[in-house]
């Protein structure tokens, strides 16, 4: 992204959130809601990423089974079909509260295993200081602006467990720049952009898989798996801004 473009969407500032929030207010609560239009994309979806974690819990040092967290998740789309698979509690933040009641609904074949809902942008989201084994973010991260994104990914470093991973599955341009959506106030980013915010904020990528069998004509998906460069020691963690409230108080229950 050039400095001009950042400026333009720093300058936005909190519009550039309640706008998308608004956009998200007309959209029903399915997974044809969740995926624009293109539901039909779910099974090939959730079988990509499937397969990426498997081969992450086959890494010599795999994150543990116990808590993931999903991010901007929705109606719970990914944490139904696949993270409950895999992880024994699953935690979920979405800035919707009308996403998170359907998710409650769509998931109770698995609520054994559904934790916390939290109501929250990520942007204003802290997770618990290590507490997760994976976090994931799927098709939200467009919609922080930069600033927000390295702060969010900060604090998600904070809140990894020893092991633990934070997973990115997102569109990405083919060209250098970013592409703004007005219709859902997003961005789109290039791939180095993401490699960029991934190093400002503390990780490296330890792989990196581009979805397949999508339809032609999307953007392409790609699925970075991202470690700590260093483990955050506990000392360190108050240095990292944690100042975006206490969450546990906006636990969300129905
Ligand atoms: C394209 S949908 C993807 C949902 C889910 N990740 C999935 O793949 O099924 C984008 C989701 O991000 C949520 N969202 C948008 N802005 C957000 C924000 N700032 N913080 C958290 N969630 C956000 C929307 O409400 C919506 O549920």
């Amino acid at each position: 992204m050039d400095v001009e473009q950042n400026e333009e969407l720093q300058l936005h500032g909190g519009k550039f959130y309640t706008d998308s929030a608004e956009y998200w207010k007309k959209i029903p609560p399915t997974i044809n809601g969740m995926l624009g239009g293109f539901g039909f994309i779910t099974k090939t979806d959730i079988e990509g990423s499937a397969l990426f974690l498997n081969s992450l819990l086959e890494l010599p040092n795999p994150p543990a089974r116990k808590y993931a967290l999903d991010c901007g998740a929705g109606i719970g789309r990914i944490s139904k079909s696949l993270l409950t698979k895999y992880f024994t509690n699953v935690d979920l933040v979405e800035q919707n509260p009308r996403f998170l009641q359907e998710a409650r609904v769509l998931m109770q074949i698995c609520s054994s295993r559904l934790g916390i809902l939290y109501p929250l942008g990520l942007q204003d989201f802290t997770p618990d200081v290590a507490k997760y084994d994976v976090i994931w973010c799927q098709w939200v991260l467009g919609y922080l602006q930069n600033d927000d994104l390295v702060n969010f990914f900060k604090r998600c470093l904070a809140g990894l467990k020893p092991n633990g991973l934070l997973v990115i599955k997102e569109n990405v341009t083919t060209s250098s720049n970013i592409e703004v959506d007005t219709k859902d106030s997003s961005i789109t980013r290039p791939l180095d952009n993401y490699r960029h915010i991934f190093e400002k904020a503390g990780f490296t990528c330890i792989k990196e898989q581009q979805q397949t069998r999508l339809p032609r004509g999307l953007y392409p998906v790609y699925m970075f798996a991202l470690r700590p460069v260093r483990p955050v020691q506990s000392s360190r963690i108050s240095e990292i801004d944690t100042s975006k409230t206490s969450n546990n108080e906006l636990d969300f229950t129905f």
